[in-house]
């Protein structure tokens, strides 16, 4: 069965990890907990947002956190509309914020939306009445990724705190990268991310991690290694060599995981490139890689945040009356 009442979450969207706390963070966790027993039952529905409507709105590709968004929405019941740029009147010109305006006159309850430029979330979400959650938004932020990928790390290491996690390829492009060094140094990780420079922000060193350039002395003693994809759709200049070269240097294989502890767990939030940043028969290893499991944990951590965003506004006519009143 699914959890009781939800804890009262403290803001207005989920944007990304940056702004939660540790207890926050937590309590979604815990929530996302009951919902993982419930999809592993044969009945996985129940009616928490009957009522309710959801659209998934993305401006870029996706399998993973489309898929999962949209099975989360159904078994709690509500509507929920798909709707991707393809089909859309964005192809005749429509601007972000006017497509954004457009479905908030139809009274959503919550968008979920991915898009390929950094803060595009942000913005359309000031233009909306309901609930937004980032699905992705450039190389910015995927907070339900990183959600889900600290699930996943709870449930086999019982705790976040104090474990050493690297973050291996492509940091600069990666808003998976991002979300998740900001969870885990709120949650008392010690974060580190093994990358060549040309792959790696700026910033970095304004981000809390320990940088590393060298695979077996970044994994060393690891308990979490976590491959990122080479994100080549953002890179519009060389950033190294060769493929051949990139794996053999920073390619994830049993050689170089002989670095980490030995029970490091290895990770990957897809899509994978194989051969690429990880060797395919590591990856599909059962008793190492828990890459599916993150999968699974994905419904059920969009389950909690979805429960959690999309019951929280009136947006009926009503509703409105009572807002336009209080102003
Ligand atoms: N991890 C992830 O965001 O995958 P998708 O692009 O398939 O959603």
């Amino acid at each position: 069965m699914a959890p009781a009442a939800p804890f009262s979450y403290p803001h207005r969207h989920l944007l990304g990890i940056v702004g939660l706390s540790a207890e926050v963070i937590d309590e979604l966790l815990q929530l996302s907990e009951g919902y993982v027993e419930q999809n592993r039952q044969l009945d996985k529905k129940q009616a928490t947002l009957r009522g309710r409507t959801q659209i998934n709105l993305f401006f870029e590709s996706s399998t993973r956190t489309r898929t999962s968004f949209e099975l989360a929405g159904k078994r709690l019941g509500a509507d929920v509309i798909n709707m991707s740029v393809e089909g859309s009147a964005i192809k005749k010109g429509e601007t972000l914020i006017d497509t954004a305006m457009t479905l908030n006159a139809m009274h959503p309850d919550v968008l979920v939306v991915r898009h390929p430029e950094s803060g595009a979330v942000n913005l359309l979400a000031q233009k909306v009445d309901c609930a937004v959650i980032n699905a992705g938004d450039g190389s910015h932020e995927h907070p339900t990724q990183a959600l889900l990928d600290a699930l996943t790390i709870r449930r086999r290491k019982r705790s976040l705190e104090g474990l050493i996690v690297a973050i291996c390829g492509d940091v600069r492009h990666s808003r998976v990268a991002r979300s998740n060094i900001h969870l885990l140094n709120t949650m008392g990780a010690q974060t580190r991310v093994v990358a060549p420079p040309t792959l790696l922000p700026p910033n970095i060193d304004r981000l809390g991690v320990s940088v590393f350039h060298d695979m077996y002395e970044g994994l060393a003693g690891a308990d979490i290694v976590m491959m990122l994809r080479l994100q080549t759709e953002r890179m519009y200049s060389a950033y190294f060599p060769s493929l051949r070269e990139y794996f053999r240097y920073y390619g994830l294989d049993r050689d170089k995981l002989a670095a980490a502890k030995p029970d490091a767990l290895v990770m990957h939030p897809g899509p994978m490139n194989r051969g690429v940043e990880i060797d395919t028969e590591l990856a599909d290893d059962i008793d190492r890689s828990v890459i599916r499991e993150q999968v699974e944990m994905g419904v059920a951590v969009r389950m909690a945040c979805l429960e959690i965003l999309a019951g929280r506004f009136d947006n009926t006519a009503s509703g409105e009356q009572l807002a336009g009143a209080a102003k």
